[in-house]
């Protein structure tokens, strides 16, 4: 699997690609993959003539008190698992190559970022945004590959792709969960035996909010209190948000109606985690 470093390199590439008429698709990625990125990958190489990966660690969308050194990284593993699902290039800057001196410009979003994550990680969105802005202008993708288990994300990227004009198509790909529920997530591995166990409560409990849903419920708050609910039977389970929004525009509402987003963060122990449900009524 090639991996190059720079822009101008992954630049050339791409310029090769589109004199022979290729296509090409975009995934971006902060690596540690696992199959929900490569579903992504996959769904890229079934669409395109050529996909490019990026792994890139983002610093500026981690908050001072986030785990940007924590994040796990282990590029050799991520060159297996791009080549596995259909990859042909991975993109793996270092953070000097994409933010040198005096780096002052950003996108910025808002009402799709004022609640759920945007409201608890002040910088998070602006960060992400202005890297897959950047991605998107050093690869001008034809496609670009974004997984519904961030589910704000895609709303939020969606969105500036349409208001700046960006060329680009974005895909949504559906979550890819363990066996027993939990959402594929590379902050898994912070999680010890017991944690594991507990994290169930996040895909169990979301459960039966759409279940609810499916019964007829319509009321939002109703199913929230049902959601907020059983988290609360999880000793180690720290609820940080339970919303309904409503997914193109990440807004509150009151009644489950339209295209609607149940989404959930949850600390078990320290780590952080996120699920949600999409439906469309
Ligand atoms: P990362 O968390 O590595 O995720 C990269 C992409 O994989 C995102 O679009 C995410 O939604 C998708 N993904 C992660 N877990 C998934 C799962 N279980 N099922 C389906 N898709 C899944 O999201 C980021 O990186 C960054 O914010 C990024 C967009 C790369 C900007 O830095």
């Amino acid at each position: 699997m090639k991996v190059v470093k720079t822009v101008k390199e992954v630049r050339e590439i791409v310029a090769g690609w589109r004199k022979e008429g290729l296509t090409v698709g975009l995934v971006p990625t902060m690596g540690f993959l696992h199959e929900g990125h490569q579903s992504l990958i996959r769904k890229s190489a079934s669409q395109n003539d050529r996909t490019v990966v990026s792994v890139f660690v983002n610093p500026i969308q981690f908050g001072p008190n986030e785990d940007l050194e924590a994040y796990p990284r282990d590029l050799n593993r991520d060159m297996q698992k791009v080549e596995e699902a259909g990859g042909n290039l991975i993109f793996n800057p270092e953070p000097a190559e994409m933010y040198p001196g005096h780096f002052t410009s950003f996108i910025d979003t808002t009402e799709t970022t004022e609640l759920l994550c945007g409201a608890v990680r002040p910088v998070h969105f602006r960060g992400v945004c202005t890297v897959v802005g950047k991605l998107f202008n050093i690869v001008c993708p034809d496609r670009a590959y974004f997984g519904q288990k961030d589910a704000q994300q895609l709303a939020t990227v969606k969105r500036f792709v349409r208001d700046l004009n960006f060329p680009v198509e974005i895909v949504p790909c559906p979550i890819v969960r363990e066996d027993d529920g939990l959402a594929k997530s590379s902050r898994n591995t912070y999680l010890n035996a017991d944690e594991r166990q507990a994290a169930l409560i996040l895909s169990k409990s979301l459960k039966l909010g759409k279940q609810a849903i499916e019964a007829g419920e319509r009321d939002a708050q109703k199913v929230i209190d049902i959601i907020r609910k059983n988290l609360e039977t999880e000793p180690m389970a720290r609820i940080d948000y339970v919303e309904v929004v409503d997914f193109e525009n990440i807004q509150r509402t009151a009644s489950i109606q339209g295209e609607v987003l149940v989404a959930i963060a949850v600390y078990i122990g320290k780590t952080r985690l996120i699920d949600n449900f999409i439906v469309n009524i």
